[in-house]
């Protein structure tokens, strides 16, 4: 292949330059970068902190504990969501625990000041005993930014951000087509891991490390170059278009022989004859296209109309800057979020989320992830390496990060060596660094 046909692989609109900057190792276990990632990075982007779907009635709230700091999402009487830090206006005390919860007030077990859905004090004990007169209906929350895109909750510390959609870009319109809005989480797992949060990142903005760690997906996504595109926006984040519904090029079903399973089963539950496609299974794409837009209405995907024949059937990976990969197929995303362990810059929180289409057309009919109608997941929380599965291929992706914490340390870790489909990952960290050393 030549260079020409390796660089093809990047959108012509989409692929700035970088500038080559040596990602080197302090960076995964120093104190003190991690402290400048405190102050200069995660106070100035949108966090992931909710799904809208999970707010009732006004009063309820999800809770975000991040980092060190921990914001409440509580839904108004008007419908919409208001984010509060998690901290009681008295004395401090952290006002509630858990992920989730409800109520006409929210009230602080240390001295029991009661505040409402907006954050107002509402109740003090002894009322009269405060110099300047009762507290209550002149002191607030602290508020921060919150807006809601796609049926997710984002909050922001940074005062002056821009508007989330704005941040986004060109998210929004690029999956605009999906309807996501009431889409249902029915996983949530959680866990403690012992490596960096950028470990993971890297992984996330990579697709060089399929065919070693995810084997198995090679017989019905096409991880092949030049077959995959990748973007980069100016926005900081970027996407992968990885083909679907196709075997890759490296293994011997790649347009030959029988189709291989599960190619097969996804195939037949379109009501396509595998056995039709031997020695062409690389058609067998193009028929669930045509099989998707003929079936879809009556199987209650609505969705599919306003969706282009790309979306229908390929997957489109795409890692938000910093912390935020969104996996779309046709019917589901997957929200791969890895975050900063309060002290500790050895170790990180991993949620990995998975969002499926609501279908209620299929009432009873098995679903990969379970049967319709969908239901809310509880958050399963554990620790990295203690049994507990993250998702099939979320695990083989951090089966690699203890290791690699490990070698990072060592002074034989002088500074990565990327090839070109790595262009991502150099993008990221000189991002990073721009954030981090106040640069932009
Ligand atoms: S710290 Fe909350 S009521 Fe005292
Ligand atoms: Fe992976």
């Amino acid at each position: 292949m030549t260079e020409e046909q390796f660089l093809s692989r990047y959108s012509k609109e989409f692929d700035p330059p970088v500038r080559g900057d040596p990602i080197t190792g302090a960076r995964y276990y120093s104190k003190d970068y991690m402290d400048l990632e405190w102050k200069n990075l995660w106070p100035r982007i949108w966090h992931l902190g909710g799904m809208m779907g999970e707010l009732e009635e006004e009063g309820d709230w999800v809770c975000h504990n991040f980092g060190k700091e921990s914001v409440i999402m509580v839904k108004q009487k008007d419908g919409g969501v208001r984010a509060f830090y998690n901290a009681c206006r008295h004395r401090g005390n952290r006002l509630v625990n858990g992920t989730s919860g409800g109520a006409p007030r929210i009230t602080c077990g240390y001295h029991g000041w009661q505040f409402s859905a907006d954050g107002v004090l509402r109740h003090v004990q002894d009322e009269g005993d405060y110099p300047g007169g009762s507290p209550c209906g002149k002191v607030s929350l602290i508020e921060l930014r919150c807006e809601v895109w796609g049926g997710m909750i984002f909050w922001n510390m940074d005062e002056n951000a821009k508007p989330l959609l704005e941040w986004l870009d060109p998210l929004p319109d690029r999956l605009a087509a999906y309807g996501i809005d009431d889409w249902v989480r029915v996983m949530y797992l959680s866990a403690e891991c012992n490596f960096n949060w950028k470990i993971v990142r890297d992984n996330f903005n990579e697709s060089y490390h399929l065919p070693t760690i995810h084997p198995e997906l090679a017989t019905f996504i096409n991880d092949g170059l030049p077959d995959t595109l990748f973007e980069m926006y100016p926005s900081g984040h970027n996407g992968m278009w990885m083909k679907g519904h196709q075997a890759t090029g490296r293994v011997e079903a790649y347009n030959t022989g029988e189709a291989p399973p599960p190619l097969d089963a996804i195939a037949a539950a379109w009501g396509l004859n595998p056995a039709d496609y031997k020695g062409r299974t690389n058609d067998i794409r193009a028929a669930v296209i045509e099989a998707k837009r003929k079936l879809g209405p009556e199987r209650g995907f609505h969705n599919y109309a306003s969706m282009s024949d790309q979306q229908l059937v390929d997957y489109y990976h795409i890692t938000l800057f910093p912390n935020l990969t969104l996996t779309f197929a046709p019917e589901a995303f997957q929200v791969l979020r890895t975050e900063p362990h309060p002290t500790d810059p050895e170790k990180c929180i991993f949620d990995h989320w998975y969002v499926a289409v609501n279908n209620p057309q299929m009432p009873g009919v098995e679903t990969p992830i379970g049967n319709m109608p969908l239901k809310w997941a509880e958050k399963k929380v554990s620790v990295h390496g203690d049994g507990e599965s993250l998702g099939f291929v979320a695990d083989q992706d951090l089966s690699i990060g203890t290791n690699q914490q490990l070698g990072l340390n060592s002074r034989g870790y002088v500074g990565a060596i990327l090839p070109m489909q790595e262009k991502r990952v150099q993008r990221f960290h000189e991002l990073l660094d721009d954030h981090v050393y106040e640069r932009i």
